[in-house]
């Protein structure tokens, strides 16, 4: 999704934002640019394609100042063109960059055509840029400074939608003006120079000091200084949560009308350091960052589990935070509402959920959920699960959620800072450390570790001592079970050559490894473009088996559990077509090599674990068929990392 960096120094910022951006570009791109303000002048920048683009642009023509703000883009509104690149600017005097959607553009874009603004963009950015310069001038204040902030606020109580927002003006050529309502912006703290940005990773060649704002903050940024404000009168959070509803029983649209007018008040935000170091730059030894991701997942899942159990085997449930324990003990059923993979992780959960603690447990898509009128069960405990905390349906259904009587929230999250994380009662971090690719495979599987966690932390008083103290080692054991698997990646990539002219494929599995199956399916989709579908291998006969012929490689979840012999009988039916098998099995599994059938032997493990050890071997699959057939795999066509906009 789209990225901001911003800078305001003694030093010339261009390569600060430079950089700033090609750290972005994880995040999904199709455009750049930069504006930077110079001797009374705005000069600006755009180009589609690669920020190495932009910047061959920038060395051909000097682009240099000591304040400036750069984008990528990832288009929404409009085609990926350069005029539709941000910054955007009015009257040659203000520049806006721009992360979200303003949900009321054609309104404000029509009342400020009809005060004689012109646009030169498709996008629902430019009316930012007009509409400040607008009030620009038309603010009377006692100071300049008074001036910028006073144009500013009226601005932004036009926008309604999502917005991260950093803007210069030609006047101002020290100030840097920014705001989040419902897309995440952090202020980044250097010795007498400040940065923003849309996530930390931005900024992390200059600092590793940042202040996370909050909904509906903004601030005033030089290089010397910070200034915070925070909306009082009313919560802007409830005004987001508001737009994010399903529509009113009248049907009404977010209109153009200002919110009431808000009263600000500066506000002092803490400065947190960045504890994981600079892995961004990094991809190690690795050609990925997607295969760096896939081989850290030992370490990952380790540091998931660190904390959570005492020497002694008992759970650590404090680390969800203050009052944890009593609220677990109430908990009478689990919702748990994520987006893409994370939707994947709370589907395997709930097999946990209801075998292990004996809670009912329901699972939606985020995008769904916050536009259903739901019913909730007394004692729900509402559970979000995101590697960013920062994707929009799931911020905007725990929003809701908070509203809806739900017994409290808790966040399953990878970013300690995160808006999800921040706003939920409870939380639980994953500790898998960045993840850059945008196919997530760390991420996941720590998902996956800790919801089994908190499965046998909500089952405990049913499961007794001993069986909790076996799950707690079944996952400790984890990590050595993994290197086992990841030691199996050259027979996986020799298997990858046979999707090479493939351009279906079915994944099958049962019970929790069906999830694991619709996971493996979207890992080989979004990095190689090859369609895969998963099924419930009980499902083929009524449907999906009309497509298998001796074209179709139908790869299979079989580890050796209570529905091996039933999946085994689902794999007949499949070689009775001609279907080509590839197995991911349990070596004791007793399912042999013959033709059209292949099978990928893993290690025995405990039931429980095996969704876990067996995504691993699927996400060494999609990896190899994508370097087989070309592809960007750490950044695939058409995908953001962090969907930031709904
Ligand atoms: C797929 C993938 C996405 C994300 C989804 C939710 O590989 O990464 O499907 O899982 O966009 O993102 P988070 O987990 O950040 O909320």
């Amino acid at each position: 999704m789209c990225g901001i960096v911003g800078a305001a120094s003694l030093r010339n910022v261009t390569p600060i934002l430079l950089e700033g951006l090609k750290r972005l570009e994880y995040r999904g791109y199709d455009s750049a640019g930069i504006a930077v303000a110079l001797a009374g002048q705005l000069q600006r920048e755009r180009e589609t394609g690669k920020v190495a683009e932009l910047e061959a642009k920038l060395a051909r023509r000097e682009v240099k100042g000591q304040l400036g703000i750069a984008h990528t883009r990832w288009a929404t509104h409009g085609k990926p063109s350069r005029y539709n690149a941000h910054p955007h600017m009015s009257n040659a005097s203000v520049a806006v960059v721009h992360n979200g959607i303003i949900e009321n553009h054609e309104s404000l874009r029509s009342s400020l055509q009809q005060q004689g603004y012109t646009f030169h963009s498709e996008t629902d950015t430019e009316v930012i840029a007009h509409l400040f310069d607008h009030h620009y001038r038309q603010a009377e204040a006692p100071d300049a400074e008074q001036r910028l902030l006073s144009a500013f606020r009226t601005t932004l109580s036009f926008l309604h939608g999502a917005y991260a927002l950093g803007i210069i003006h030609i006047e101002h050529p020290e100030s840097l003006l920014c705001a989040r309502m419902g897309s995440p912006l952090v202020i980044g703290e250097g010795s007498e120079e400040h940065f923003i940005a849309s996530d930390p990773l931005a900024l992390l060649q200059v600092t590793d000091r940042f202040i996370y704002l909050e909904e509906g903050d903004h601030a005033l940024v030089t290089r010397d200084a910070c200034r915070i404000y925070e909306a009082l009168g009313s919560d802007p959070r409830a005004e987001q949560a508001r737009q994010s509803m399903p529509m009113t029983t009248t049907g009404q649209p977010a209109g153009s009308d200002p919110k009431a007018v808000l009263e600000w008040s500066e506000v002092q935000r803490p400065v947190v350091r960045y504890e994981h170091g600079d892995q961004v730059a990094d991809k190690g030894e690795y050609r990925h960052f997607m295969l760096k991701e896939i081989h850290e997942q030992p370490r990952a899942l380790k540091a998931t589990l660190e904390g959570k159990v005492s020497d002694e085997g008992r759970l650590l449930t404090s680390i969800l935070g203050p009052g944890a324990d009593a609220l677990l003990a109430s908990v009478k059923q689990v919702q748990i509402v994520s987006c893409g993979t994370s939707y994947h992780a709370g589907l395997v959960a709930r097999y946990w959920l209801e075998g292990l603690a004996g809670l009912p447990c329901a699972v939606e898509i985020a995008s769904e959920f916050r536009y259903r009128h739901v019913v909730v069960p007394e004692g729900t405990l509402f559970v979000t699960i995101s590697q960013s905390g920062e994707t929009a349906d799931t911020l905007a259904a725990l929003r809701f959620a908070k509203t809806a009587g739900y017994l409290a929230t808790l966040a399953i999250c990878n970013v300690p800072g995160s808006s999800l994380v921040r706003e939920s009662d409870l939380r639980l971090l994953t500790n898998a450390g960045p993840e850059i690719g945008v196919a997530s495979t760390k991420a996941f599987t720590t998902q996956l570790a800790a919801l089994l966690w908190l499965s046998v932390a909500l089952g405990r008083e049913r499961l007794g001592e001993e069986r909790v103290a076996s799950l707690m080692s079944d996952l400790a054991a984890l990590p050595e079970q993994v290197e086992r698997v990841l030691d199996l990646e050259p027979t996986i990539e020799a298997l990858a050559a046979r999707f090479a002219s493939k351009h279906h494929t079915l994944f099958l599995g049962r019970g929790p490894h069906y999830p694991v199956a619709m996971e493996g399916a979207l890992k080989l989709k979004e990095i190689s473009y090859i369609h895969a579908e998963a099924y419930a291998a009980g499902e083929l006969k009524h449907g999906p088996l009309a497509l298998v012929d001796d074209d179709m490689p139908v790869v299979t979840v079989a580890p050796s559990d209570e529905l091996l012999e039933k999946l085994k009988s689902n794999l007949q039916e499949v070689r009775a077509r001609g279907g080509q098998l590839i197995n991911f099995v349990c070596e004791h599994a007793g399912l042999e090599d013959g033709e059209g059938v292949h099978n990928l032997l893993l290690p025995k493990v405990a039931d429980e674990v095996a969704p876990i050890v067996y995504s691993v071997p699927l996400q060494l699959l999609s990896y190899h068929v994508a370097l087989v057939k070309g592809t960007d795999v750490d950044k695939p066509r058409n995908l953001a990392k962090s969907v930031t906009v709904e």
